[in-house]
């Protein structure tokens, strides 16, 4: 009879500290207590309120545990409960609100010079150009020999240009790809030709040791100053917008006769005059001109057949105007709050 009863108070015991710690709310708390320490009915208070009825000699010792059982019961119910209450407490002050939109996962995006590229490509490509390629690492022959640019030019010096061994270098403009692509086909030719480029500059807030460039090249038979000048001012209307017009200033390039530098209207003020264009109304976009005879020579095409123009232009500058980003080496700090702007 006494081990029967202290068994199975340790079991209550078991029973009751099990639920307690089952029970997330104070109703499903309440059973338990009602259950287990009820006054009518509850499981230990039988017990107790049985202790009476049981022989003197074992009534001590069975009243003893069954007091203890009891308040163990009570303490860990007391405990839950301010558990629960406790975190009721933490959802009230932040409220768990359906309506809110989820998180979207970060997804990334292009970088914005490499979207620039793609769109410069993309409206070349629609106007018969196609992408061409050509090494980073190069030689003399092509980004300056072929370019009609002797060695002794201030742009071959060492000072300017990143020699990587011997004769080797890191080419500092796309215009040797040009050479490459005359060499290996014969006219007509019309090509796009992005890529990084190197300089011997220190980085400020517009120039970068390493940047990207877009070459464009066109040899045909008849080919003309007009045909250029037409195809830069479709190329900036479908670029920048159907205001926009482009000016051509005079200017020298060693490969090309006559050569220019080119501007487009302000894309900010539109040509009246703002900061972003230092009042002028005008921002430079590229170098170009019509192939000089020499470079058609260094190639073996014939000059008194063929003529042709070429330009040049640097998407990371152009993705400045473009988007009004104001230090040339935010493109490169990759900084996601800069880069997050342009995620699609
Ligand atoms: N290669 C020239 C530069 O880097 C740009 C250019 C290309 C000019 C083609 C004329 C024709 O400055």
């Amino acid at each position: 009879m006494t081990e029967a009863l202290l068994e199975e108070l340790s079991r209550l015991e078991r029973e009751a500290l099990a639920a307690i710690g089952a029970a997330d709310h104070d109703d499903a708390l309440e059973r338990v207590r009602v259950e287990y320490l009820g006054r009518k009915d509850g499981r230990v208070s039988a017990i107790l309120r049985g202790l009476g009825a049981l022989a003197p000699e074992v009534r001590p010792k069975i009243g003893a545990e069954a007091n203890r059982v009891r308040d163990v019961i009570r303490d860990a119910l007391a405990w839950r409960t301010a558990e629960v209450a406790a975190r009721t407490q933490r959802r009230r002050e932040a409220p768990l609100d359906l309506t809110l939109p989820g998180r979207a996962e970060w997804m990334g995006g292009r970088h914005p010079v490499t979207r620039v590229i793609d769109e410069i490509s993309a409206i070349f490509a629609s106007l018969g150009f196609t992408r061409a390629r050509g090494p980073e690492a190069e030689t003399e022959w092509y980004n300056f020999v072929a370019l009609n640019t002797p060695l002794d030019h201030p742009a071959a010096d060492m000072q300017a240009t990143l020699y990587v061994h011997g004769r080797v270098l890191l080419r500092s403009h796309t215009s040797p790809v040009q050479v490459r692509v005359m060499e290996r086909y014969p006219p007509p030719i019309r090509i796009i030709v992005p890529g990084m480029v190197y300089r011997r500059d220190a980085a400020d807030a517009s120039h970068l040791p390493a940047f990207s460039q877009i070459e464009g090249l066109a040899v045909d038979e008849g080919i003309s100053f007009v045909d250029l000048k037409a195809m830069l001012a479709e190329f900036a209307r479908r670029f920048f917008g159907p205001a926009a017009r482009v000016r051509f200033r005079p200017s020298f390039f060693p490969f090309t006769e006559p050569s220019a530098e080119v501007d487009v209207s302000c894309i900010i003020c539109n040509g009246t005059g703002c900061p972003a264009c230092k009042g002028t109304g005008w921002m430079e976009i590229m170098g170009a001109g019509m192939v000089d005879p020499a470079v058609f020579e260094a190639v073996g095409y014939d000059p008194e057949r063929y003529t042709g123009y070429a330009f040049g232009m640097g998407p990371h500058r152009i993705a400045m105007l473009k988007y009004g980003i104001p230090d040339i080496r935010m493109h490169h700090e990759n900084d996601v709050r800069f880069l997050s702007q342009f995620a699609e």
